[in-house]
């Protein structure tokens, strides 16, 4: 990906512009990427991406997209004018509303003289489990359902997943080779996993078959983010 130094992308989960910026100059020159997702986008807007990518930053826009094919498309348009590198779509949107997305990524970035970022499909969230699922209609269960919603994201265009660590050799296994996969729920060891339930650490999920991964409160929420990014960055040579 286009300006990215490493696979290590950081969630900015934090509530505001200065914090986030703050962060992120901390930490630009180890890690490869910076993740916006729906509480900082909603407090900062995007006002955040612009000064983001004006640091010279990869950006990935997680706000997860889940609409009409029409609407997606223009949503997808609008980030890609914000000029980022990654954006995410809900596949359980269908193969239309996927397609979608993807031309709309590729024609938009045609148009204004950028790079086509990576549209990235979010399957099953990793908060459902079967009962869940049975609930909205899916007599699936999640392994399956990431499964059916991954190769109809293939199928689509698209040319990236979000994926759980334990959703990685499965998905490996159906996936054309070229699909990118980015996946949250890194955990180092030693440190407390908080709500994620099913982790690996950076370096099993890039041996598995990650391209990408999105490592949040090990590295903002520790007492020195900066040596916390090195060490994991030590940890994948
Ligand atoms: O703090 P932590 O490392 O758990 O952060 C993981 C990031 O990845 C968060 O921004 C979270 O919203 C996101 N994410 C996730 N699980 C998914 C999809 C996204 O944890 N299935």
């Amino acid at each position: 990906m286009r300006g990215m130094q490493n696979p290590v992308i950081v969630a900015l989960d934090v509530p505001d512009i200065n914090l986030a910026l703050t962060l992120a100059a901390d930490l630009a020159p180890v890690v490869g990427a910076f993740k916006i997702g729906s509480e900082l986008f909603t407090s900062g807007g995007p006002e955040m991406v612009r000064r983001l990518r004006g640091t010279g930053a990869a950006v990935f826009l997680d706000l997860k997209f889940h609409d009409i094919p029409n609407t997606v498309a223009k949503s997808v348009a609008a980030a890609v004018r914000l000029d980022v590198q990654m954006l995410t779509i809900h596949t359980s949107g269908g193969s239309e509303m996927m397609a979608a997305a993807e031309t709309s990524a590729r024609r938009t970035a045609e148009a204004t003289g950028g790079a086509v970022p990576l549209v990235l499909g979010v399957t099953v969230l990793t908060s459902m489990d079967g009962a869940n699922l049975r609930e909205i209609g899916v007599d699936s269960q999640p392994a399956e359902q990431v499964t059916r919603l991954g190769r109809l994201a293939a199928a689509a265009g698209l040319r990236g997943l979000v994926c759980s660590p334990l959703e990685i050799t499965t998905l490996r296994q159906v996936l054309p080779a070229g699909v990118q996969l980015v996946t949250p729920g890194i955990r180092i060891g030693g440190e407390k996993a908080d709500d994620q339930k099913r982790t690996l650490s950076p370096r099993e999920a890039l041996a598995a078959g990650a391209n990408w991964l999105v490592i949040g409160r090990p590295i903002y929420a520790a007492a020195n983010p900066r040596a916390a990014a090195e060490q994991i960055l030590a940890s994948l040579s």
